[in-house]
């Protein structure tokens, strides 16, 4: 086994999840809960930018952020069944955990929009809030279905190795 996720990559993955589903099933009638959760998760998503650029290698943006073209190479791989194994994050991975931060902190942000004086009531901006909320969450289902899919595909347990820190060593053929 290798060690793979750090200790800050963990807490905030899990702490970010915890997050969104209390903010989530919070949405409606319980407001200063929602509100909290919602910063929570905006106050994580900006830690673990700063952690994209200084942490352990793994947890870095260079190690996993790939051009388009490499993403869609690798979804191409993954429709005919025959994609490596990464041991960080795969290029798909990589681009969904961009997307995820980028629609995590608009939708904290588009929240924390209608607390302002200038936008309190605003229906226009409670529909921008409402429509970024829920394309969040298509991208976790999104998320979800991904690991499911690796994990099945590698034979390893992604969930486990998110939660424990290590993954099975790099073997001939896989990304290191
Ligand atoms: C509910 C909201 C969730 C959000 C916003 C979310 C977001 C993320 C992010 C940003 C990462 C990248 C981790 C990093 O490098 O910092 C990640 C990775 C991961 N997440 Fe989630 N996650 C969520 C829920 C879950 C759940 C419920 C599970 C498991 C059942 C899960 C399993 C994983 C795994 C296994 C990885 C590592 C993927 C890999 O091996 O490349 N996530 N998630
Ligand atoms: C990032 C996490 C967040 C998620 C997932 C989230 C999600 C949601 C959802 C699903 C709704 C219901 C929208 C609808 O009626 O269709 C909602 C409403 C609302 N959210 Fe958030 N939100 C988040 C962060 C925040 C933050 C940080 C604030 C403010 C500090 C906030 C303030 C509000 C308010 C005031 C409403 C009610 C709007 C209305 O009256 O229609 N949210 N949120």
């Amino acid at each position: 086994m290798v060690r793979v996720w750090d200790p800050m990559v963990r807490a905030f993955h899990w702490a970010l999840a915890l997050s969104f589903a209390v903010a989530w099933l919070s949405a409606r009638g319980w407001e200063d809960l929602h509100d909290w959760a919602g910063y929570a998760a905006g106050s994580l998503v900006a830690a673990r930018v700063a952690w994209g650029f200084l942490g352990a290698p793994y947890a870095r943006f260079t190690q996993f952020v790939r051009s388009p073209q490499t993403v869609l190479a690798y979804l191409k791989t993954i429709a005919t069944g025959s994609e490596a194994r990464f041991v960080g994050h795969n290029p798909a991975g990589g681009a969904m955990i961009v997307a995820l931060l980028v629609a995590m902190a608009a939708t904290a942000t588009t929240g924390w929009m209608l607390t302002t004086d200038a936008l309190w009531g605003a229906t226009w901006a409670q529909k921008l809030h409402s429509v970024v909320a829920h394309s969040l969450l298509l991208l976790v289902l999104g998320h979800l279905a991904g690991v499911a899919l690796a994990s099945l595909r590698h034979r390893e347990n992604l969930v486990r190795a998110m939660i424990l820190g290590d993954k099975r060593a790099p073997e001939p053929g896989d990304v290191a």
